[in-house]
């Protein structure tokens, strides 16, 4: 890298611009707008080749799939000379993608944002995104990513998050499942996930999303391993409400734990527009009504025992005492 001393010539930019997923009905206004407005653009092969003709006068420099840290300093270095460069990403730059490394690469040459050299963020829809359009409505609660990718994490690390998301009952997106080299992580986590998820747990599998050689399988936990899986697949694992009906993954809202989805009707003890009745005040006061102690809550609820017996040590607000009585 060059030496940070040397002054920097004006108008120098980073464009961290993520592609969303390769097409270019779904690459945004202001993705084309940055590509268009930058001198150099850098990145994986793969994606200089999904915006090739966008490129034309433009330097570009390819890099290979491990040169993450290369592109954040050759961008840095071609911003310090004044230009401008649009480091591209796949899906979302900020989702495993080229934003951190960049910022750890200026952070690291003593770069601050006063310093003469803008970066910009680009968002783009991510992988996670882009597989659930595809499957139906996996994520419309709660949800997490977890990257499969033991090249720059250890594997307990990735196996400690998969077995408490799995014990969470979160719908999960794995991303880099599988690749050549590595075949055995997604085996791992199939079995970390059944330790605590029903076999026939819903799972789709979106390999190369909005691109040609688009494919969608539907499967199940116990069976996914069996699944064409690659670099180009994400896997999403539902939780213990999500279900496949007519060729579409859904992972329910909660609307049944209030309403009567059929009828529209209000479920007793229920209220539009209020927190349900075991919301957090509703659920306190039964706590301090229930009569049971801080082990006993904290068996059937599944919660620390501390936690439970800090909330019971806490009077009761008038909230909790009108949610008790109604
Ligand atoms: C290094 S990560 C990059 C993620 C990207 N920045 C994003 O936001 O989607 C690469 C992984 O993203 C997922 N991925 C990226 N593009 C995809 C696509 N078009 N279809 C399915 N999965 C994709 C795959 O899990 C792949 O292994």
């Amino acid at each position: 890298m060059s030496d940070m001393h040397l002054p920097s010539a004006a108008g120098g930019k980073i464009m961290l611009v993520g592609l969303g997923p390769g097409s270019h009905e779904h690459l945004t206004a202001r993705a084309r707008a940055a590509i268009a407005e930058a001198d150099t653009v850098i990145g994986y092969v793969t994606y200089i080749r999904l915006v090739a003709e966008l490129l034309e006068g433009k330097e570009v420099i390819k890099k290979s799939m491990t040169e993450e840290l290369d592109r954040a300093i050759e961008a840095f270095d071609r911003a310090r000379q004044g230009r401008k460069v649009a480091l591209i990403s796949s899906g979302d730059a900020g989702v495993y993608g080229m934003a951190g490394p960049t910022f750890e690469v200026l952070f690291q040459a003593g770069w601050t944002p006063e310093s003469g050299i803008e970066v910009e963020i680009i968002p783009g829809a991510s992988a996670l995104n882009t597989c659930a359009a595809l499957v139906g409505a996996p994520l419309t609660h709660d949800f997490c990513a977890i990257s499969l990718s033991d090249l720059l994490t250890p594997w307990p690390t990735i196996a400690r998050r998969l077995d408490a998301v799995a014990a969470a009952d979160f719908v999960v997106a794995l991303y880099n499942p599988k690749s050549g080299r590595r075949t055995r992580q997604i085996v791992e986590a199939r079995r970390l996930f059944l330790r605590h998820r029903r076999p026939d747990t819903p799972v789709a599998i979106v390999k190369s999303a909005y691109r040609p050689k688009q494919r969608v399988e539907f499967t199940t936990l116990e069976k996914m391993t069996e699944c064409d899986i690659g670099m180009l697949s994400t896997v999403l694992i539902g939780n213990s409400n999500t279900f496949v009906q007519h060729g579409l993954m859904v992972t329910p809202r909660g609307y049944h734990n209030k309403y009567d989805v059929e009828s529209g009707a209000t479920h007793s003890g229920e209220q539009a527009g209020r927190s349900l009745s075991t919301g957090l005040t509703g659920w306190l006061a039964g706590l301090h009504s229930s009569g049971l102690g801080a082990a006993e809550l904290a068996a059937l609820h599944r919660l620390p025992e501390d936690y439970i017996a800090a909330l019971l040590a806490e009077a009761p607000t008038p909230d909790d005492t009108e949610e008790a009585a109604a």
